[in-house]
């Protein structure tokens, strides 16, 4: 467990947003133009979409914004801020996504790209929950989850003095098992390398609602 480690990532996604994100990253930006077409081949127009963590909005807000109603959550200020400007046709709320609640069944899929990896370890299983409440009967989660369990801090992230990030995260195995519990259908998923390590890409589905009756 890491002391304050919300109020580390949230002052550290304020010092570092530019550094980790510009104004003008391309659409093209690493991989996710390829994530959103995923939902891109599943979901009509407009399909309500909530972004958990959605930083700037670059590009992956923007992407699903241009077909889905997205909403993005974000507790740091200074990237809800920017999301707001750069991607004017989402909604978002600044807060801290333990804090959010939706009504239930009301989203098409929640997507939520390098974010709970932030979270403190113990509000993960938790989570899966809440977004599955939150999904509509075959709604959609995209998430990148740990491929490792790892917990630890940087001093100067990014290359950044006084940058303080720290990440806390289970293994795949871990987090398929989580998701499997909170009522979501495991589709597939996929390792995202990083350097010499990498994530888990996961896509799952809610079950329609007469399943199992
Ligand atoms: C690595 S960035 C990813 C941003 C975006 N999803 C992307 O892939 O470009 C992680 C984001 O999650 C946000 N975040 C981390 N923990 C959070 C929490 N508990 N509540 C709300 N936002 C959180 C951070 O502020 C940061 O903007």
């Amino acid at each position: 467990m890491i002391p304050d480690q919300k109020e580390i990532v949230r002052r550290g996604y304020d010092k570092l947003s530019y550094a980790y994100r510009s104004d003008e990253t391309p659409d093209d930006h690493a991989e996710y133009a390829k994530w959103v077409s995923i939902l891109s081949k599943r979901l009509p127009k407009g399909a309500l979409v909530l972004d958990l963590g959605c930083g700037c909005g670059l590009p992956g807000t923007k992407l699903m914004s241009a077909e889905f109603d997205v909403t993005g959550v974000d507790f740091s200020e200074v990237q809800i801020q920017r999301a707001r400007k750069l991607v004017s046709s989402a909604r978002f709320i600044c807060s801290d996504i333990s804090d959010v609640e939706f009504p239930s069944g009301h989203f098409a899929a929640v997507v939520s790209f390098y974010t709970i990896i932030h979270m403190p370890l113990g509000e993960h299983r938790g989570l899966f929950r809440r977004i599955a409440s939150w999904l509509r009967p075959r709604g959609y989660l995209l998430a990148i989850v740990g491929h490792n369990a790892w917990t630890g801090t940087a001093e100067s992230y990014l290359g950044v003095e006084g940058g303080k990030m720290c990440w806390s995260h289970a293994d795949e195995a871990t987090y398929l098992k989580w998701i499997s519990e909170s009522g979501l259908h495991v589709r597939w998923k996929c390792f995202i390398p990083e350097g010499e390590s990498g994530h888990t890409l996961v896509f799952a589905q809610k079950p329609p609602v007469d399943e199992g009756r």
